[in-house]
């Protein structure tokens, strides 16, 4: 497996692999990998004969308050992990490579409706910064597929989107959330929790569950179901920042008619801010 860092490196190794007639699979992270990412890469190989996986922690994505300083940066270890599960590249260029002309001068993406709520409501800019960023590693790597997680399932509707506004020829594939064995979904962030708060962390899983659980059972009552959701995650230690019911399409407040609803939540222990979702077909 080769690392390379410049837009010309990579166009010139990807130049030889389509002259090879080779299908090319993206896998778009920002590093410090984990089970999530493998099955990401995994779920890549299986689609395409060369995968390319991407490092980059993106500023744009990330708030004034946010934690864009302390992410975790694990470049030696994350090349061994995506050596072993298969993957043929890593592109992982520095700020310049991606926004040469700096921030300001960016030309941005922006995917109207389904970025709006939930995580677009609480983090105002992330999903232009998602969008832009995404835009740009499929110009540059130009692949047939890509794949991206489930867990960040807002985020996977604004590329699937931004996919189909803009044209871009490649095959948008999600994959399912990997979760720890008390349910937690694995997650990057989840090594900023301390001992007790990990203790407390599966309750956003157990919440999700027992929500989808009393829509099977038939109930609609979506409101009074988010606040009970709140309350469990509140009793139990977590600060919501918002559990929602929403159509799994437009990811718009669910109503009484819609049969496939997905649960999105998110929720800080301390100041680490965890998402999760679970979706539910009736
Ligand atoms: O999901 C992530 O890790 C990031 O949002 C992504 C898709 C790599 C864009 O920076």
């Amino acid at each position: 497996m080769r690392t390379v860092h410049t837009l010309k490196e990579l166009r010139a190794m990807l130049r030889s692999y389509r002259q090879q007639g080779k299908r090319i699979g993206l896998v778009p992270t920002m590093g410090n990998l984990h089970e999530g990412h493998i099955s990401l890469v995994r779920k890549a190989r299986e689609a395409a004969d060369i995968v390319v996986t991407t490092i980059f922690v993106n500023p744009m994505q990330f708030g004034v308050t946010e934690d864009l300083d302390t992410y975790p940066r694990t470049l030696i270890e994350d090349q061994e992990r995506l050596d072993a599960a298969g993957s043929t590249l890593v592109f992982a260029p520095s700020n310049e490579e991606i926004y040469p002309q700096g921030l300001a001068r960016q030309t941005r993406v922006i995917v109207p409706e389904v970025s709006e709520g939930h995580c677009g409501a609480s983090r105002p800019g992330h999903f232009e910064g998602v969008a832009t960023v995404v835009t740009i590693l499929f110009n540059m790597v130009q692949p047939d597929i890509a794949v991206f997680g489930e867990k960040d399932y807002q985020q996977l509707a604004v590329i699937r989107k931004l996919t189909r506004d803009l044209m871009i020829p490649v095959e948008v594939i999600g994959s399912p959330t990997i979760r720890e064995d008390d349910g937690l979904a694995k997650s990057s962030r989840n090594g900023f929790l301390t001992e007790e708060e990990r203790a407390i962390a599966p309750v956003i899983y157990r919440t999700l569950q027992k929500t989808a659980e009393q829509i099977r059972k038939g109930r609609n009552d979506f409101v009074a179901l988010e606040q009970e959701a709140n309350e469990a995650l509140s009793e139990a230690g977590l600060r919501p920042d918002y559990f929602n019911i929403a159509n799994g399409l437009t990811l718009k407040p669910a109503r009484a008619e819609d049969a496939e609803l997905t649960l999105l939540v998110a929720a800080f222990l301390g100041t680490t801010r965890l998402i999760d979702n679970l979706s539910v077909t009736r």
